[in-house]
């Protein structure tokens, strides 16, 4: 595809350095487009805290990535996202792809203000990665060997954050996909029994699920210090998870990328060569 023929040349992407943005940015430069990464060590820096970072960052862009922090389900997102909507107009940005949450009504809240605001736009909204397990927020479980969360036998189509990637490269530098609103997911529904038996397969190690309450949740994270904000919004998303709306797997990375979606299988046997669940002990205290 010649570069001339895109429509979004110079592209901001926010949380450059996380799970989905970190995966983007080369799949961005090898179609030859010129990317900014967003992270608050960046020059210039994005801060989602510092309103003041917004327009020196969005300046000259055609389009932007949005990684909202922590989530669009958190109180402070409506007002940020219109607030943000309104810099990246005056800045001259066209387009905005969204990464959202399935089933969870605050991010669709957010979504609408994108609509509304004028802009072109894309929405991902993203079952649970597969790479929380390998470098996100459970990755110290995996380690551990014990994956102990609240939701029950819940099953969840989870997400390479590969293929998220791949699907927001096409709506960052193409038109084709806006106005859409994309439900992307793994191939199959997995409980966190069969999330574990995936995991402990290649690791060559047991790494085993432990269901507990919400409670119990909160208790362990409390011990390891993490804000109770963070942890509120973690058991309102398991909640959603376990409510069992999400649980259908979509076609949508078929429909975009022209191929199934990866398994997790493939994620995990990737991960772990990479080392990524080596047994480790979490000190705690
Ligand atoms: N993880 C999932 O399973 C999942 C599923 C569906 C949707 N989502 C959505 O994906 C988004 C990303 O979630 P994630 O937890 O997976 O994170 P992530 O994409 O891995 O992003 C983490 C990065 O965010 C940056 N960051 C943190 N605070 C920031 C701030 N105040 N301003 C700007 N950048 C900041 C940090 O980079 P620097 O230190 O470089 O600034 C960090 O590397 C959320 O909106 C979430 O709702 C996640």
């Amino acid at each position: 595809m010649s570069t001339q023929n895109l429509p979004y040349q110079n592209i901001l992407v926010i949380a450059a350095n996380g799970k989905t943005g970190r995966r983007v940015v080369p799949l961005l430069e090898e179609r030859g487009v010129t990317v900014r990464r967003g992270s608050r060590s960046s020059t210039p820096a994005f801060d989602w805290a510092s309103r003041d970072t917004w327009p020196v960052a969005l300046e000259g862009m055609d389009a932007v990535y949005v990684v909202y922090q922590p989530d669009l389900a958190v109180p402070a997102a409506a007002d940020d996202i219109r607030a943000f909507t309104k810099v990246a107009k005056q800045q001259g940005v066209r387009k905005v792809v969204l990464l959202s949450g399935r089933g969870v009504q605050e991010a669709h809240s957010a979504e609408q203000i994108v609509a509304d605001s004028g802009l072109d736009w894309t929405f991902v909204r993203a079952a649970w990665f597969s790479q929380n397990f390998s470098e996100g927020d459970f990755a110290f479980m995996t380690q551990e060997g014990v994956i102990a969360l609240p939701m029950g036998d819940a099953a969840e189509p989870i997400i390479d954050a590969d293929d998220i990637a791949e699907v927001v490269a096409v709506a960052l530098t193409e038109s084709r996909l806006n106005g859409e609103a994309l439900d992307l997911s793994g191939p199959e529904a997995l409980t966190h029994d069969q999330i574990a038996a995936e995991l402990s397969k290649a690791a060559g190690r047991e790494i085993r699920y432990q269901p507990i309450s919400s409670d119990e949740f909160r208790a362990g994270m409390v011990e390891l210090s993490v804000p109770d904000e963070y942890i509120d919004l973690l058991v309102y998303l398991f909640e959603v998870t376990v409510s069992g709306v999400n649980a259908k797997p979509t076609g949508d990375v078929k429909r975009v990328l022209g191929r199934e979606p990866r398994t997790f299988s493939e994620f995990a046997t990737k991960a772990a060569a990479q080392g990524a669940f080596d047994a480790r002990e979490l000190s705690r205290g």
